[in-house]
């Protein structure tokens, strides 16, 4: 099994942006924590980070027939990026949208999430454990999907 793991702009600045809402780990640290995951599962994993949405669609739109499976934090443009929802639909992997603050519980222009449309499954409010629980999920998904065709 191989997974793509993708995550929206400001990413990058784990550790220094905000540690109040998105905690004191960097984005090192958040690779380090998904490649332990998905190593412990025996999952192949790649993972992109953008500041752009454009290399964002182009991220998805590659992974048709390379990956079994998307975890996506599209950051800022969860509330406004109607192309990353139509490249999410087009591919039509299994994707599951993970957001390490609660983004329900605050301002409202947080609370509507486009991707979530095309998306298995949305976790959020879990920090950087909100990753490992995306790919068991995944994980667990495709192997029964793939068990009972
Ligand atoms: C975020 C929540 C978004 O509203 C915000 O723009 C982010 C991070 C999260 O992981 O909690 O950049 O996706």
């Amino acid at each position: 099994m191989k997974l793509l793991v993708i995550n929206g702009p400001n990413l990058n600045m784990l550790g220094i942006r905000e540690p109040a809402l998105y905690g004191k780990a960097d984005y090192k640290a958040l690779e380090a924590l998904v490649r332990e995951t998905c190593h412990a599962q025996g999952i192949d994993v790649d993972i992109v980070q953008s500041n752009h949405e454009g290399a964002i669609v182009d991220a998805i739109q590659s992974a048709l027939g390379r990956y079994d499976g998307i975890v996506i934090n599209p950051a800022a443009y969860t509330h406004t990026s109607i192309a990353i929802l139509d490249a999410l639909k087009a591919v039509g992997l299994p994707a599951v949208e993970v957001h390490i603050s609660d983004i329900s519980r605050r301002e409202p222009f947080r609370q509507l999430s486009y991707p979530a449309l095309a998306c298995v499954k949305s976790i959020m409010g879990q920090g950087l454990d909100g990753y490992r629980q995306a790919i068991l999920f995944l994980s667990s998904l495709i192997q029964n999907t793939s068990s009972s065709t």
